[in-house]
């Protein structure tokens, strides 16, 4: 049964004043529910779990882009110190692919490849696929589908963030970070309309900022 740390639906999280965002998000926010520092926390011991796991053969890591950037830089920074300070070290190697779903607040019920790397070098290999969050479900079994076609040695998913919401599909990822409520999160690569990638926290958006970010 895989573990995660579970943010519960009455989870106060901490006054934007404890800590520091860009100014120009000030207003759009109303509380960081996940602070940088615990997502980093969270993402070493991932790491060691994965490798435990993992780490007997070449492991591809296979970023889901663009949410899962940063998650995916740290955790293989994190990886890598593993491998340096262990007897046993495997090679790590890295593709991306650039999946779109999402629109305002809404998932569009289409997920489109829309770039990154070709998945047939994928085969006979073990693919780590490292995604930021898991809402319906949709994105992660597209993909899953997509690299069944490739005939990988081994597939395993890890997702920093699974949202509880009654839109889900029911799929849950091999490995994951938070569980979170059924809230509009943003930052640490998250985003609106592109918007609070550029934030380190993960945050709650206000209503007035998803009217202001609209397109
Ligand atoms: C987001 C997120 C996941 C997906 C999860 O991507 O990064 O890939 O939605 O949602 P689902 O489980 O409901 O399918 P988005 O389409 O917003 O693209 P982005 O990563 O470029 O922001």
């Amino acid at each position: 049964m895989a573990s995660y740390l579970q943010i519960a639906d009455d989870e106060k999280g901490h006054e934007l004043e404890l800590f520091c965002v860009p100014k120009h998000y000030e207003n759009d926010l109303e509380r960081v529910i996940i602070p940088h520092g615990l997502i980093k926390d969270r993402t070493e011991r991932l790491a060691r779990d994965i490798i435990r796991d993992m780490g007997g053969h070449h492991l591809v890591a296979l970023c889901v882009l663009k949410g899962g950037y940063k998650f995916f830089a740290d955790l293989l920074d994190f990886i890598q110190v593993l491998n340096q300070n262990s007897d046993k070290s495997v090679p790590l190697t890295v593709d991306f692919i650039r999946l779109k779903s999402y629109c305002n607040d809404t998932s569009t019920n289409s997920v489109k490849v829309i770039g990154g790397d070709d998945l047939s070098s994928l085969t006979g290999k073990n693919v780590l696929i490292v995604e930021d969050i898991v809402e319906t479900g949709r994105t992660m079994q597209t993909l899953l589908s997509l690299l069944d076609e490739c005939n990988p040695k081994m597939v395993k998913v890890v997702s920093l963030l699974v949202k509880r919401t009654p839109r889900s599909s029911g799929y849950r990822p091999d490995y994951t970070g938070f569980e979170v409520p059924d809230e509009f999160l943003v930052g640490y690569a998250l985003d609106y309309n592109e918007y609070f990638r550029d934030l380190n926290h993960i945050c709650v958006l206000t209503e007035e900022a998803k009217e202001k970010y609209k397109v």
